[in-house]
């Protein structure tokens, strides 16, 4: 049996979808059902359900409000997964742990190897780091996946948020200095589910194929979707959020690929899959 956590979010709903039509046995948990918050809810509720591995989707994700809800922030996605992970722990079952390329410093040029030093630079990232260090630290059967600029059916994302404002602009500035790799949450779902089945434990980065910016991104959308958009390039330092985010955001699959899992596809097919639903 899996629990997926987040099973209301953008991508524990993509997963809870897939383990279905795979027929996977499985139970998909929200806020509603625990707050992982809470290691006295935490406790009470996994004491009756046994399971094999947790999917740990649920998390803080307001990258720019965490700088003000710091408590917030560290409370789910530091204590909060410390809370699982005991659980998990003790139950002698396997954890799958969605992190993010925000525990990476965003320094130089080439992609992160996945055990690459950890340098945050946003409150939301180092609460993710700490979510990681909680998770290699008390349990053994372990799966850490870094991830980045995700957008699924649910519509919060970058993609939606340039259809939305191409209803009412004709001209916008995009951030063109930081570099990542845009994913499809359902084709990270996948990658995730494969995983739960296997006993590949380790530390790996699931994102779709190659990099872009966040400019080159929604030049991609407008130009897909036939939509006349003027997009500027702008620099980090010209386009100022309260937090601060890494500009190399490249993250390497080494570890995937040694470990026999197949990479996911290229960012601009998966970009074009997902605008072909809109
Ligand atoms: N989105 C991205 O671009 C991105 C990039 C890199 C890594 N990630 C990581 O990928 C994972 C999935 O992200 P996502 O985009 O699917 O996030 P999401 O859509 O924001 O979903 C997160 C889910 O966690 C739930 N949650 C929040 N606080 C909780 C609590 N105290 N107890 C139980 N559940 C709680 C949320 O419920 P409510 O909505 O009711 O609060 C929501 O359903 C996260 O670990 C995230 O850090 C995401």
């Amino acid at each position: 049996m899996i629990i997926v956590t987040g099973a209301l979010g953008q991508l524990g709903g993509d997963v809870c979808r897939i383990l279905k039509e795979k027929k996977i046995p499985h139970k998909g948990i929200d806020k509603n059902d625990v707050d992982i918050t809470s290691e006295k809810e935490v406790i009470s509720f996994f004491e009756k359900i046994d399971f094999d591995v947790l999917i740990h989707c649920a998390a803080y994700t307001a990258v720019d409000k965490a700088e003000e809800e710091k408590e917030l922030c560290y409370a789910i996605n530091a204590k909060g997964t410390e809370n699982l992970a005991r659980v998990c722990k003790e139950k002698n079952s396997a954890v799958i742990y969605i992190s993010t390329d925000y525990v990476f410093s965003g320094e130089g040029e080439m992609p992160f190897e996945a055990d690459d030093e950890k340098s945050p630079l946003s409150v939301y990232g180092k609460s993710k780091y700490e979510g990681e260090k909680a998770v290699m630290s008390l349990c053994e059967k372990y799966f850490i996946v870094r991830t980045s600029w995700v957008f699924g059916e649910q519509d919060r994302n970058f993609i939606a948020t340039m259809l939305r404002l191409s209803e009412t602009r004709e001209e916008i500035n995009v951030v063109c200095d930081q570099v990542g790799s845009p994913t499809y949450s359902s084709d990270l779902a996948d990658l995730i589910t494969q995983m739960a089945q296997t006993e590949k434990y380790g530390i790996y980065h699931g994102t779709n194929e190659g990099f872009c910016s966040w400019y080159e991104l929604a030049k991609k959308v407008f130009e897909y979707k036939n939509i006349p958009m003027k997009v500027n390039p702008v620099t980090s330092e010209e386009y100022i959020t309260p937090a601060k985010r890494p500009k190399n955001s490249r993250m390497s699959k080494s570890s995937l690929l040694k470990a026999g899992f197949s990479l996911l596809p290229h960012w601009e097919d998966a970009v074009e899959r997902y605008l072909d639903k809109k």
